[in-house]
């Protein structure tokens, strides 16, 4: 008998549900095709956890994730939060179980695929073959640093956020970086903002001190708004990107519209031991909830980085991966993603395509 794989599904809000049930046949279809077990075990996050259960993210489902091999999670958030006090708000409970499970790394990889170049808004030669991996630290910075908030201060308010890293957070981050990099093409760039930040100056300086251990390895340093440039300008000189959470955060929403759309960017969120999380980077899109129009694409991509870094199902993943590619190599498109001469279809029936190449694919 195989071993069974636990995963614990937090579907969220908005289209969160319409993806994940997508990302839910993918895996079905390897399960069959693979002889593999999967059990799915559902939890609440985000909006429907709040109307539930009162708070973003019920202890009940932080101790779901924590006995799971890996979580899977959808989307969070809504406009009918925006109005509530910011500590029960969606993206509470997002964070929290990312410091929960001590998820510091964040990898979104940036992939433009051929039958996809037409799709992005920048010119074809300047996408072609991108191929970048960014990791994004998960758990410090911009995010958490203490103290903020909002205080009164000579008769009016003032707000305030800290950048803060420990010498240890930067230092996981950037090894694990590293580690990546030389799976790849060798190539880190490092995004900072050393030229203004102490934060970043102290970044750097570790960077440069990991960079040791690495002699084969080739580094480089950027500011972040250069960065920000350059990946419009010339995505093709990048490899693999590190960053503070904030800077990544915006970098990775940049990067996605090179690959054509938001709904193409998968993530996972790694800690030194398990569960992971595997999210796609979009967000909830509560406009297109139920509507099934949203890309499933990113979501279920997602599924093949679990089986990649949770499971080491190397073989599976790559099964996914070529039966996304094959669907859309036959011209199914979603509306996000839709050309002239494609065939559109719905949320629902891209989870089926792909499922289907799956289970054909293994079969020929
Ligand atoms: C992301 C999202 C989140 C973030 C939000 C929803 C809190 O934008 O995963 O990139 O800012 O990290
Ligand atoms: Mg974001």
């Amino acid at each position: 008998m195989s071993k069974t794989y636990k995963i614990a599904v937090l579907s969220g809000d908005g289209i969160g549900p319409d993806v994940i049930a997508q990302g839910i046949k993918a895996l079905k279809a390897v399960s069959e095709k693979f002889e593999i077990n999967f059990e799915f075990n559902y939890g609440l996050i985000g909006g429907v956890a709040i109307d539930a259960e009162g708070t973003p993210l019920p202890d009940k489902t932080i101790e779901l994730a924590k006995n799971s091999d890996a979580v899977y999670l959808g989307a969070i958030g809504d406009w009918k939060y925006d109005k509530l006090d910011p500590a029960i708000r969606p993206e509470r409970g997002l964070l929290k179980i990312r410091k929960e499970l001590n998820l510091f790394a964040n990898l979104r990889p940036a992939v433009v695929y051929d039958e996809l170049v037409s799709s992005s808004a920048l010119k074809e030669d300047v996408v072609k073959d991108v191929d970048i991996m960014i990791i994004r630290e998960l758990t410090g910075g911009l995010y958490f640093g203490e103290p903020k908030g909002i205080i009164e201060k000579d008769g009016e308010k003032v707000g305030f956020n800290n950048m803060i890293y420990k010498e240890s957070e930067i230092e996981r981050i950037v090894r694990l970086a590293f580690d990546i990099a030389m799976k790849r093409n060798k190539k880190l760039c490092s995004v900072d903002k050393a030229n203004v930040l102490d934060v970043s100056r102290l970044w750097r300086e570790v960077v440069e001190r990991v960079a040791k251990e690495y002699p084969q390895a080739q580094l480089s340093h950027m500011y972040v708004d250069n960065a920000a440039m350059q990946l419009v300008r010339n995505p093709k000189q990048f490899d693999v990107i590190v960053t503070e959470n904030m800077f990544g955060d915006i970098l990775s929403d940049e990067a996605s519209m090179l690959t054509g759309s938001l709904g193409m960017l998968a993530s996972a969120s790694l800690s030194d031991k398990a569960p992971a999380m595997y999210e796609p980077c979009h967000g909830s899109a509560p406009d297109l909830k139920g509507l099934n129009k949203a890309n499933p694409i990113a979501t279920i991509m997602s599924a093949a980085m679990m089986l990649k870094y949770s499971f080491n199902l190397d073989k599976e993943a790559d099964a996914i991966e070529e039966a996304i590619k094959q669907a859309l190599k036959d011209g199914y498109r979603t509306e996000d993603i839709m050309s002239e001469g494609k065939k559109l279809v719905g949320t629902s029936e891209m989870g089926d395509l792909i499922s289907a190449k799956i289970l054909e694919k293994i079969k020929a």
